[in-house]
């Protein structure tokens, strides 16, 4: 079957303007958490974002979140080839072992059967961190396999593959700056 980029669910500028707002959550809830221990001089926040897919996604999101953190991508794959069916979350790597006290954010491009950020949420969990927090841009509405709390979404959306904004189909399609349906 032929695949082409379908119609716009949304614009670049959509995108950006939630993003900004998604920040300013975020960081509130850090400070929140931390009872105030965590400043922009003050370390122990680690931002945890799934690649691929979340590439685009955190670039902008950590721009809105003027703490001292850093970042330890982790590598996650259910989507093998062409397949518009979660096989199932592999880890590829990168899963970080020092978590122990810190304030961790997840971030994902879109939560579809919960399979992946329920695998890595447990694999934080049992580092006994300050806080977790889990951040996703899009969410599909649908039965999950598995049930995630997600503390911030950024748009609910129909249960449609969609590609850009790090989005792949087949790992083409990343760099569409407007989130699309597959057609
Ligand atoms: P989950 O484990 O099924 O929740 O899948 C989450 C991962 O599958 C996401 O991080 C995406 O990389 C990928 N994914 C799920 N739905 C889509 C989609 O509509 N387009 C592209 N990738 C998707
Ligand atoms: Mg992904």
């Amino acid at each position: 079957m032929e695949h082409t980029i379908g119609r716009v669910l949304l614009s670049r500028d959509q995108i950006a303007s939630r993003i900004r707002q998604m920040g300013e959550q975020v960081t509130a809830r850090l400070q929140q958490e931390s009872d105030g221990t965590v400043t922009p001089e003050e370390q122990g926040i680690v931002l945890i974002p799934i690649l691929t897919g979340a590439l685009l996604f955190v670039a902008d999101l950590m721009r809105h979140i003027p703490l001292k953190l850093s970042i330890n991508p982790v590598t996650i794959t259910s989507y093998p080839g062409t397949a518009t069916e979660s096989q199932g979350a592999a880890i590829k790597g990168g899963i970080p072992t020092d978590l122990t006290g810190q304030h961790v954010l997840v971030v994902d491009d879109i939560l579809d059967t919960g399979r992946t950020l329920g695998l890595l949420r447990r694999l934080i969990q049992v580092q006994r961190p300050a806080s977790v927090q889990l951040v996703v841009l899009l969410s599909k509405s649908k039965v999950r396999d598995e049930d995630v709390p997600v503390d911030h979404i950024g748009f609910e959306i129909e249960d449609e593959f969609v590609i850009g904004y790090g989005l792949d189909f087949d790992g083409y399609y990343r760099n569409l700056p407007d989130i699309c349906v597959l057609a």
